[in-house]
């Protein structure tokens, strides 16, 4: 059926059905960029989404046959939901996906931990979503698995059909064979992942890694790093790069649906001087993003800057996440300690450094402060795109803020060059950038912005997906050819 044709797998979902206290059930959607990012690609292209039902009013809502129709007022694509027990959460999803991959492939190895228990359950769940998958396809189904939680799925579906087509996108970086290398089951993954007619990065120097990374583990593969494409037990891989994009005409539009009233309603409602200048920073509480530097730099540009106290206030966003392992605890102390120590160092009866929010917000305060805040502040460590960057320029519908972009983010090579540019571990660099960002001309700001602004207009998500497809469908033809 065509409804059947595209079987996206992955790990978190689009929707979860959860209980509010008066314990009715409503729909949630989940923090981060994937799953946003592709509910309108699947609300364009209908099919099934294929992903863990972890909401806790979900079987609830879901018939026998484990799907519900998605999103809940438009119902344009089939959620197929799958049940982990405890052990399969805490062994695949917290263990051998949040202890080894992600650490990983953003370079930390230091913060890996290996354990047979977490890597024998990550063989097995990717073996569960791999049997979904095969319920799910048709003859001319594309399956496309997104991200790292799923390495071996690929494989796991071609033993069993040979001829499937199989695309996967993998979200965040991939280091080099330096780092690689340290992974025990290093080999398997990539095995897995080569069962895959394409495999697609954000940008050209993953895919490189990745070449490299299948050259140095396995004597006879043949790379080929002109035509990005991997040979590998009779079977070839596509290796490319696809910057994700965002839906930069609805963000836009929720940035016009705002106002100044709301603005200043919620600088007022947090005790933000009105007069005040604002820096944003939004993120899922994640080692990756580099808040505790941004901090220690802000710190330091209203120490050296004293006449700046008061007059610049720093919004903190921060959704909680997988705060059952301990370095995620961990974070989130530090960043709590970080904020108490400014705002105890720095603030008055009349002015907080740092509003800290880390429960909901109401997405009227959320646009606003989107669109409305003078500066964005992105200082991942490693992030293999990070599309809170590009939410905020698609916002800036103005063309009035700035962006303050660390160059260790999949979006610096897209938009590093018109935005004020640092790498998060040096402070004083980014205590400076922090001033520039701050002190920039009208004309300058509009200049970049609008520049900006078309960048993520053009190069969006249907723009994206529209690749995307081109290459899967040249790979199609090229086998029926054969
Ligand atoms: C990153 C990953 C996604 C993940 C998201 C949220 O963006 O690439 O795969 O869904 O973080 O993390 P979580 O563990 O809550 O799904």
């Amino acid at each position: 059926a065509v409804e059947n044709d595209l079987v996206l797998v992955s790990n978190r979902q689009p929707y979860s059905h959860e209980y509010d206290d008066d314990g009715d059930v409503v729909v949630d959607r989940p923090a981060g960029g994937l799953t946003a990012g592709l509910d309108p690609v699947m609300q364009r292209a209908h099919g099934t989404w294929i992903a863990w039902g972890d909401g806790e009013a979900d079987r609830e809502v879901t018939g026998d046959d484990g799907t519900v129709r998605m999103p809940p007022e438009e119902e344009s694509y089939a959620l197929k939901r799958i049940w982990l027990s405890d052990d399969e959460v805490q062994a695949y999803y917290y263990g051998y996906s949040n202890r080894v991959l992600w650490p990983l492939c953003h370079g930390g190895v230091w913060q890996t931990e290996y354990a047979n228990r977490h890597w024998r359950r990550y063989q097995q769940v990717n073996g569960k979503f791999a049997d979904a998958v095969v319920d799910a396809i048709g003859d001319d189904s594309i399956v496309w698995f997104q991200d790292y939680h799923f390495a071996l799925a690929p494989r796991q579906v071609r033993e069993q059909v040979p001829d499937a087509l199989l695309a996967h996108f993998w979200h965040i970086t991939w280091p080099g064979w330096d780092t690689f290398r340290a992974c025990p089951q290093a080999a398997d993954i990539l095995e897995g992942l080569l069962a895959n007619d394409l495999l697609g990065f954000h940008v050209e120097r993953y895919c490189y890694n990745f070449l490299d990374c299948v050259d140095e583990a396995f004597d006879d593969a043949f790379v080929d790093y002109d035509d990005n494409r991997v040979q590998y037990e009779g079977h070839t891989t596509h290796v490319a790069a696809f910057p994700l994009g965002i839906d930069a005409n609805s963000v836009a539009q929720s940035a016009a649906d705002t106002d100044e009233e709301s603005w200043r309603s919620f600088k007022r409602d947090r005790g933000i001087p009105e007069e005040s200048m604002v820096a944003l920073g939004v993120d899922r509480l994640d080692y990756t993003k580099g808040i505790v530097e941004r901090l220690k730099a802000l710190e330091e540009f209203w120490r050296t800057r004293p006449e700046w106290q008061g007059e610049l206030t720093y919004v903190q966003k921060a959704d909680e996440s997988r705060s059952l392992i301990p370095e995620y605890q961990n974070l989130q102390s530090n960043v709590e300690e970080a904020v108490e120590r400014i705002n105890e160092r720095f603030g008055t009866d009349e002015w907080t450094p740092v509003v800290y929010i880390d429960d909901w917000l109401e997405s009227d305060a959320l646009n606003a402060l989107y669109r409305y805040s003078d500066v964005m502040l992105v200082s991942a460590l490693r992030d293999g795109m990070n599309l809170v960057a590009k939410e905020f320029v698609a916002s800036q519908i103005d063309d009035d803020g700035v962006l303050v972009l660390s160059n260790q983010t999949g979006a610096h090579e897209q938009l590093g060059d018109q935005s004020v540019s640092i790498n998060p571990y040096d402070t004083q660099e980014f205590a400076n950038a922090i001033e520039e960002a701050v002190t920039m001309e009208e004309t300058e700001r509009h200049r970049r912005m609008r520049t900006l602004r078309e960048r993520v207009a053009d190069a969006d998500l249907d723009a994206w997906m529209a690749d995307v497809f081109a290459e899967i469908e040249e790979i199609r033809e090229n086998r029926t050819v054969r």
